[in-house]
């Protein structure tokens, strides 16, 4: 039996929500601990469904992995007894990708099955195959898998066609421990890619370049396996924001770094938001009705970030006259506006651009969420419409946002977690 969230939107709610450690970073970091044996204790992990996922494949790979607290595991790598990542662990998230870079500066061999739903040798998983292969690696592509093979990885000067996160963290995990070094150009910059090579670094590796767009790998013999803390989620940071936006700055977020989300902070002071930032603390000090409508690109970091068009767009309908959001990253990304008209929203979409109406509410529907941060947007919006919502398809939401409507219910929410029949 699947399920879905009902709310009883339309009520005032305040107080504090706290922002968990980042799933984004989370998952190629405990993907990491797979290049070098020893003991790893990681903090600040979020409890998600995402990382229980990763859990298991990392365990059939021969990883032991134990849960000290709600968000500590301990990872021990042992040697790895299993090269090969399956079909039916790697199809529940296209992140289990990341496990080929670290099985190869492990084991030299690595079978990976094709994230699922994506034709063979079709464009999603290119940038890393051409990576790996520019390290020296030979790939074939069979029955759904990826076969890779190297007799040694060596450092490359690599330059990537579009700085996708992904393939920059697998070509990373690659090259660490290569022979010699590699550069890779046109990287992704994003935080995430940040927290994994400071975290490489923390156990020995040579990397530098860290937060620009050209990464020097210089491959080391040895690691030297460490304790380490996640940076706080910028996704989830934003959503809240929203959420407190939305609820006239009754709702404080805890746990934002304004130096991973300044695209994000930008385009709020250009709507009218004004806030104040103390510590990790963040208060809105304005009111919905000051709001004002804007104009949003999505741009690979440090632009503003793909993940945050949902949530944003609940919050463009809110504002006065009319807002465009433009999505340049991924190209069906809109799935949730069809949901959001049905909750009164008046979007309007046109190839890949959005065209957004203020209203002054929106009203209660039945919808279904169609990915992680569609379910956000829609979870939003239902707190804001008067009487009655239900969000189908939370396992979407379960899988990027930890214990979401305990947090919420804790600041006043009316939210639910119910069975639903589809
Ligand atoms: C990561 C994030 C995801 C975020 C995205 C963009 C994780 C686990 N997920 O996903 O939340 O939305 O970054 O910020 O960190 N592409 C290719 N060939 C490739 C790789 C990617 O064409 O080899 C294309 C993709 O189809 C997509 C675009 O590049 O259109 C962006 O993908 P990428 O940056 O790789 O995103 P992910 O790492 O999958």
């Amino acid at each position: 039996m699947v399920e879905a969230f009902k709310v009883i939107g339309g009520k005032n709610i305040g107080g504090v929500l706290k922002v968990e450690g980042s799933k984004n970073a989370a998952l190629p970091i405990m993907i990491a601990t797979l290049v070098e044996k020893g003991t790893y204790v990681l903090k600040n992990v979020p409890n998600l469904m995402d990382i229980r996922t990763l859990v298991k494949l990392l365990e059939s790979l021969g990883l032991q992995i134990e849960r000290l607290d709600e968000n500590t595991y301990k990872i021990e790598n042992n040697g790895l007894t299993n090269l090969v990542a399956g079909y039916e662990l790697v199809k529940k998230m296209r992140a289990s990708f990341l496990v080929m870079g670290p099985m190869l500066a492990h084991s030299k061999k690595a079978k990976v099955s094709l994230p699922g739903g994506c034709a063979i040798g079709a464009r999603p998983v290119d940038l890393h195959l051409k990576g790996f292969e520019a390290l020296g690696t030979k790939i074939t592509i069979d029955h759904g898998y990826v076969e890779a093979e190297t007799e040694e990885l060596k450092g490359a000067k690599i330059v990537l066609d579009f700085p996708s996160v992904g393939a920059t963290e697998n070509i990373i995990m690659a090259a660490v421990k290569a022979n010699g070094t590699t550069v890779l150009e046109n990287a992704a910059r994003e935080p995430e890619i940040e927290d994994l090579c400071n975290f490489f670094n923390e156990m020995g590796a040579k990397i530098t370049g860290i937060g620009t767009g050209t990464l020097v790998i210089e491959g080391v013999e040895k690691l030297n396996p460490c304790e380490y803390t996640i940076i706080p989620d910028r996704i989830v940071a934003g959503t809240f924001v929203i959420a407190s936006i939305i609820f006239d700055g009754k709702i404080e977020v805890e746990g934002v770094r304004r130096e991973h989300l300044e695209a994000f902070l930008m385009k709020l002071e250009e709507m009218g938001v004004k806030y104040e930032i103390e510590g990790e603390r963040l208060r809105v000090l304005s009111k919905l009705e000051d709001l004002q409508g804007a104009k949003v690109t999505t741009m690979p970091y440090p632009g503003f970030p793909t993940d945050l068009q949902s949530p944003i767009m609940t919050l463009m309908c809110l504002a006065k006259g009319s807002s465009e959001l433009k999505e340049t990253i991924f190209e069906n990304r809109f799935m949730h506006v069809p949901e959001l008209n049905r909750m009164g929203a008046k979007i309007d979409i046109n190839g890949n651009i959005a065209t957004i109406k203020g209203i002054d509410n929106f009203s209660s529907a039945e919808v279904m969420a169609s990915d992680l941060r569609a379910g956000a947007s829609l979870i939003l919006a239902a707190l804001k419409a008067e009487g009655e919502s239900v969000v189908n398809r939370i396992y979407h939401v379960d899988r990027g946002y930890e214990n979401l409507e305990l947090r919420l219910k804790n600041i006043g929410a009316n939210i639910e977690r119910i069975k639903a029949e589809i």
